[in-house]
């Protein structure tokens, strides 16, 4: 099948064709990313009006070329809900006028399906997929595309938002993982010792905003302390705070095909360096292209051909748009 697929769940509006859930035809983001490093971060309603002025331009381009598409995929949710509107609406429309059907697709199961794009081998089930963003930070064992089971996920704060938080306490511009991780490149990881959140307890959860106020009071009671070193030790706390999970699903869950990492903190080189060391000999992927780890609409086109494989007629029924669509309706669960 050619999906078009289309996304704007906080502040980009993107749009691309997708064949067969892996060959990219094309792939469209407009951001606004600089005009809300001013602000220091996302105004919703100003989100949404820009989307508004650019969706219908972005689609544009994004069929340039690639005119004939047999679906519409669309997030349906959670998300910022104006700037959701804009682009269910928007996709129920074309639907309508085009006389395709219109998937709506959770938008986890979006970065969940993003590894398959543009890979040249098919990657094996179960797979083990950590993704992490700015709105969640989850660990899921999957047996199929849209069945598997959520093992664990951040009680509190998401693992971009500890990224997003530790940068705006050490004074770094928005959005703030990659500042941060820029900061930290030149620093060392060892310097300083931040906490091991849920280190006693037996779960694949996580817990993210101890680490955010341990280092909102070692920056007060440590004005001195090397900035690169302070970023460095942070980034290194997080990053080992979500490979532990990983390792010790591995280790109660034998017979893992594949270990994934998807969502815009994917994009993390120490976070990819020190998952790939932990797991030895299971083959290890990450979207293909970076612009696929954080939000984009290629890898929404992509859920909806595996939801359309995977539930057949069923994933053309109708959806709400919903700010909080919540996971168990998503996907998947039941093994
Ligand atoms: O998937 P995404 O684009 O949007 C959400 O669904 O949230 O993820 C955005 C998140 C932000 O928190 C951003 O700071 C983080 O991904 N991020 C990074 C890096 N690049 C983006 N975090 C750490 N290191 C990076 N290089
Ligand atoms: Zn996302």
């Amino acid at each position: 099948m050619r999906i078009l697929g289309i996304e704007t769940s906080c502040d980009e509006t993107a749009a691309a064709v997708v064949e067969d859930g892996r060959h990219v035809r094309s792939n469209v983001i407009a951001s606004s990313k600089d005009v809300f490093a001013r602000s220091g971060g996302v105004i919703p309603e100003e989100a949404a009006r820009r989307q508004t002025e650019c969706i219908l331009h972005v689609v544009e381009e994004a069929l340039r070329g690639n005119n004939a598409i047999d679906a519409i995929a669309v997030t349906r949710g959670p998300g910022l809900l104006g700037s959701l509107l804009v682009g269910t609406t928007t996709a129920r429309a074309l639907a309508l006028l085009r006389k395709v059907p219109l998937i709506g697709v959770h938008h986890t199961l979006g970065h969940l399906s993003s590894t398959w794009l543009g890979a040249e081998t098919e990657p094996q089930f179960p797979i083990l997929t950590l993704s992490v963003s700015g709105g969640h930070t989850e660990l899921w064992h999957r047996t199929s595309h849209t069945r598997g089971t959520l093992l664990g996920r951040t009680r509190d704060d998401a693992a971009g938002e500890a990224f997003d938080k530790g940068a705006t306490l050490l004074g770094l511009p928005y959005p703030g993982g990659p500042s941060l991780a820029a900061l930290a490149s030149t620093g060392d990881p060892h310097a300083f010792d931040f906490p091991k959140p849920l280190a006693k307890e037996d779960t694949f959860d996580w817990s993210f905003s101890g680490l955010k106020t341990a280092l909102k009071y070692f920056l007060r009671d440590n004005p001195q302390a090397k900035r690169e070193d302070v970023a460095a030790s942070y980034e290194f706390a997080i990053c080992r705070h979500l490979t532990d999970s990983v390792s010790k699903a591995i280790a109660s869950h034998p017979g893992i095909g594949e270990v994934h990492l998807v969502g815009g903190v994917s994009r993390n080189l120490r976070l990819r360096s020190m998952l790939k060391e932990s797991l030895a000999h299971i083959p290890f992927r990450i979207p293909l292209d970076p612009s696929f780890c954080t939000d984009n609409a290629v890898m929404i086109a992509a859920a909806g051909e595996f939801l359309v494989r995977e539930r057949g007629e069923t994933a053309y029924g109708t959806f709400e748009t919903q700010a909080n669509a919540p996971l168990a309706s998503v996907i998947l669960s039941l093994h």
